[in-house]
């Protein structure tokens, strides 16, 4: 009952964005987890967007840092430096997370106590009062209102930055679940791979980044659309220049192809785990797909043609999981939620 009525807050805290929900409020904060240091001091020169613009970028004695890797923390003292910075960016928004706040942390299922003591560390010392952890599937799944408490099975899916997590809910719990360390950033890579391999070009990471969300896609129709070219800059393996090359939506297309195959994969590995009766439940309402990774053009006609079951894209794909753990600080008696 005294976590119903205190200041409450709920953070997603990902591997490539960092998102924060307070009630009455909503999203507050939508950031990159991405930290840039002075390597030799350790100083911190910038957090979120302002560090992600400067990934590869920076002089020589700045290095910009993912400190969290597939949605666990890789390196605690830069994540509480920027879970410190997002808390008072937070607390400047609103002026009732001063006193004593609490807050409901996501973390992937399947996370070890280590891991998530480290979250919880993590958090007590930005100077959140109380926190609990939530399974980052779970949340995603209450963010696009499944109803997770009916005796029926639902099938919910994340692609994150780092991380792919299925999942088949009954009951309020979690039946079968299964975690990939395959998502948005591998997919950066197998086209960062595309290119060198044909054009001998090498790109940095936010170019991959941007080459997918502007003409990547999981599946193309026409040739038409696989036609779309895109100039990509980068370095010539060869000379070491700076060269130009025009890439197609349809190279990218293929280019993707090994890890959504891993992804397509982890969803059979899914639905083999579940059992018969909850298997028939999700063969009728489909499977609900959450996470940046869901943005990619097609992806819900390239998964449903693959496994031969329905797939939507959530409604706010991003901001599904911050949204699921204000549906849990809703709640008066938390079932889901550990600590
Ligand atoms: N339009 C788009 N098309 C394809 N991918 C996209 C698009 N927009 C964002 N993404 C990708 O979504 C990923 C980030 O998604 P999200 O914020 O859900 O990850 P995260 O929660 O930080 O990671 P994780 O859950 O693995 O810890 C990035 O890899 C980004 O490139
Ligand atoms: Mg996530």
């Amino acid at each position: 009952m005294l976590w119903f009525r205190s200041k409450r807050i709920g953070i997603d805290l990902g591997t490539s964005n960092t998102y924060i929900y307070i009630p009455k409020k909503g999203t507050i904060l939508r950031e990159s987890s991405v930290v840039a240091k002075n390597k030799q001091t350790n100083e911190v020169i910038a957090i979120g967007n302002e560090a992600k613009e400067m990934m590869g970028r920076t002089p020589k004695g700045v290095a910009t840092v993912c400190p969290l890797k597939r949605g666990v923390i890789a390196d605690y003292e830069t994540t509480a430096s920027m879970m410190d910075h997002y808390l008072k960016l937070s607390r400047s928004i609103s002026r009732d997370l001063m006193r004593k706040p609490r807050a409901v942390i996501c973390v992937p299922s399947g996370s070890t106590s280590i891991e998530k003591r480290a979250v919880l560390d993590a958090a007590k010392h930005a100077g959140i009062h109380k926190v609990c952890t939530l399974d980052s599937i779970m949340a995603a799944a209450l963010g696009a209102n499944l109803p997770v408490w009916e005796a029926s099975g639902v099938m919910m899916m994340d692609i994150g930055g780092g991380t792919t997590e299925t999942a088949v809910f009954s009951l309020s719990g979690i039946v079968v679940t299964e975690s990939i360390k395959v998502a948005g950033q591998e997919m950066d890579k197998a086209i960062m791979r595309h290119i060198q391999k044909a054009y001998h070009l090498v790109i940095g990471v936010s170019t991959a980044e941007s080459i997918k969300i502007e003409i990547g896609a999981a599946f193309l129709p026409t040739q038409q659309e696989r036609e779309v070219e895109m100039a990509v800059c980068g370095r010539d393996l060869w000379t070491g220049l700076p060269k130009t090359i025009h890439i197609t939506a349809g190279e990218v297309e293929q280019a993707l192809f090994d890890p959504l195959s891993l992804i397509i994969d982890s969803v059979r590995k899914t639905l083999e785990k579940t059992p018969p009766e909850l298997s028939a439940d999700v063969f009728e309402r489909g499977i609900v797909v959450a996470g940046g990774g869901a943005l990619l053009k097609n992806f819900n006609t390239m998964l449903s043609q693959a496994i031969g079951i329905p797939v939507s894209i959530a409604e706010n794909p991003l901001d599904c999981t911050v949204l699921g753990t204000a549906r849990a600080l809703k709640q008066k008696q938390q079932p889901v939620i550990s600590s």
